[in-house]
């Protein structure tokens, strides 16, 4: 009896998971559909990743949502840039932790790309969210290398206390490479958007939908390369919504909508939105 009544809490439980309805961020503009154009790192072919230049440009694009990524500066300030490592977007030899703010607004983030981003400043989450606001949509991807066991005082807490005082909660959604961001979110702000980024190491062999489950995520997020059908098939059989990265080809945009994806990311978002009209 005892084994019963164990088996039937833990296949409720299952089965509210399965079917708690998945929570995305609130679009501005959806170009007349339902699938998502991310511009990833903002509109980054056409001006230096992560930089209030490409994001702005991707909100003139009519991009439906904008994608960055985030580490902790060495004062525990929020900051967007790719790699720790500074050197490939500012020529500086060393880490983003190793640096404060006010020492990271003295490198400049345009110049690798273009002499005309000479000027470009090293942007905050804060900056960011403050022209997003009412505007775009924000995918904020937290950097393995600022995550810690710890969520007190860590990256996670940090970033949610931006979005919360500018009151974007309906309008980002939380994603990372790293699982414990998913338990840092589900234990700070249970309601918010989040979605896991596939790792392969963090796993353990279980498949999208089971990972989805696990960690109690909205979407599942994947590289094109390892989008497989099987992958497919379980994730529109479960009503998933996956987004998929970083694709700049206009076959393989066509091919990955087909696919039902939810959204891709892309440095391209005129084109992929160009492709979404001509389908
Ligand atoms: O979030 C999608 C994509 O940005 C993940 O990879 O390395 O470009 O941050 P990466
Ligand atoms: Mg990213």
């Amino acid at each position: 009896m005892r084994i019963l009544i164990i088996f039937l809490c833990v296949f409720i439980t299952h089965c509210e998971n399965a079917m708690a309805p998945s929570k995305l961020p609130f679009l501005y503009t959806t170009n007349g559909d339902d699938f998502v154009v991310i511009a990833h790192r903002g509109a980054s072919a056409y001006a230096p990743e992560n930089t209030h230049s490409a994001f702005k440009l991707a909100l003139n694009m009519q991009a439906e949502m904008i994608e960055l990524d985030l580490l902790l500066s060495k004062d525990g300030v929020p900051v967007v840039i790719h790699e720790d490592n500074l050197e490939r977007t500012t020529g500086i030899v060393g880490l983003v932790s190793n640096y404060t703010l006010d020492e990271l607004r003295n490198f400049d983030t345009g110049s690798w790309f273009g002499e005309e981003f000479i000027q470009e400043p090293f942007p905050t989450l804060e900056e960011v969210l403050a022209y997003s606001k009412g505007k775009i949509a924000v995918n904020i991807e937290i950097k393995h290398e600022s995550v810690t066991d710890s969520l007190e005082g860590g990256i996670v807490e940090k970033a949610l206390e931006l979005v919360k005082n500018v009151e974007m909660e309906d309008e980002v959604i939380f994603s990372s490479f790293d699982y414990r961001v998913m338990d840092h979110l589900n234990r700070l702000a249970p309601d918010i958007s989040k979605a896991l980024l596939y790792e392969e190491i963090q796993s353990n062999g279980l498949s999208p939908s089971q990972l989805v489950d696990l960690y109690k995520v909205d979407a599942f997020n994947c590289s094109y390369k390892e989008l497989s059908q099987a992958w497919i098939d379980e994730l529109n059989e479960n009503k998933i919504p996956f987004f998929v990265y970083t694709i700049n080809d206009e076959q393989l945009m066509e091919k990955v909508i087909h696919s039902g994806a939810k959204g891709i990311f892309t440095d391209k978002p005129d084109m992929l939105i160009k492709v979404v009209e001509n389908l």
